[in-house]
């Protein structure tokens, strides 16, 4: 039985969900998040929160003492524009791998499971299974092969359990059956009925405003306009 966990990344989709399931079965729940993306109604009450960034461990190291379980989920995950940005997508895809992983060894955590991509897979064909060689095509996908393998090497030399996930791969027929058996999980709704209630979250909070804030590092005539000229 999990009884504290560590989520990066709390304020995002998965990490929010993490977080709310473990609460919601008793458990003590720490998570940080640097809000380059996420929303901060999303962190479940309860949490310890803090809006700090994970590449500055000295600002939450605190939080991972006695931690089980720490949830990875924190990472640009700007597939298309991480060609454009790898900088930005680097810094927190990998580099807050490696701070996180750090920190965790450190504090003696005794499992660290990394949320990796599709995006590890590149261009290949379907199905895609867990003993197929990374192939990625683009820096958000190398960015999240080399979190796995720092991952995989520092748990290994240092005695912290390690897993990977890559998410979608989980919703595909054969996994989500193994998830199924393996965690208890199961798909709530059909797609149809997630977008219905996607459009009613949408229309009951209505307009947000948006502001486009990432930088652009690459200009080309490759770059979207939507991108290059703030068109959003
Ligand atoms: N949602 C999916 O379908 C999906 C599919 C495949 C992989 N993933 C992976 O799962 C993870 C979570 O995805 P998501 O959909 O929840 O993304 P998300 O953008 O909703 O959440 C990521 C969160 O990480 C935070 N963050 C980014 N850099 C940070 C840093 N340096 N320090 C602290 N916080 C930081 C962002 O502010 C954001 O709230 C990502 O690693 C993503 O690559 C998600």
């Amino acid at each position: 039985m999990v009884s504290r966990v560590f989520v990066s990344g709390v304020a995002g989709f998965l990490g929010s969900h993490l977080a709310r399931h473990y609460r919601d079965r008793g458990a003590a729940v720490a998570g940080i998040d640097n809000m380059l993306g996420g929303n901060l109604e999303h962190v479940p009450a309860g949490t310890r929160f803090r809006a700090v960034d994970c590449v500055a461990p000295d600002d939450y190291r605190d939080l991972l003492r006695g931690t089980q379980v720490v949830f990875h989920c924190a990472a640009a995950p700007y597939e298309g524009l991480s060609i454009f940005s790898p900088t930005l997508v680097y810094q927190h895809t990998l580099q807050s791998t490696v701070a996180l992983a750090t920190a965790a060894v450190e504090a003696g955590v005794t499992r660290f499971v990394l949320c990796s991509s599709m995006a590890r897979y590149g261009n290949g064909p379907a199905p895609f299974t867990e003993d197929l060689e990374p192939a990625p095509v683009d820096p958000y996908g190398l960015a999240k092969v080399a979190a796995e393998q720092l991952v995989a090497n520092l748990g290994d030399r240092h005695g912290m359990e390690w897993a990977i996930a890559a998410p979608l791969a989980q919703l595909a027929e054969r996994p989500a059956a193994k998830a199924r058996r393996l965690l208890g999980y199961a798909p709530r709704w059909s797609l149809e009925d997630g977008l219905r209630r996607t459009i009613a979250y949408i229309r009951s909070h209505g307009p947000k405003p948006f502001e486009y804030h990432l930088p652009i590092e690459i200009s080309s005539e490759l770059t979207p306009a939507v991108w290059a000229e703030r068109l959003m």
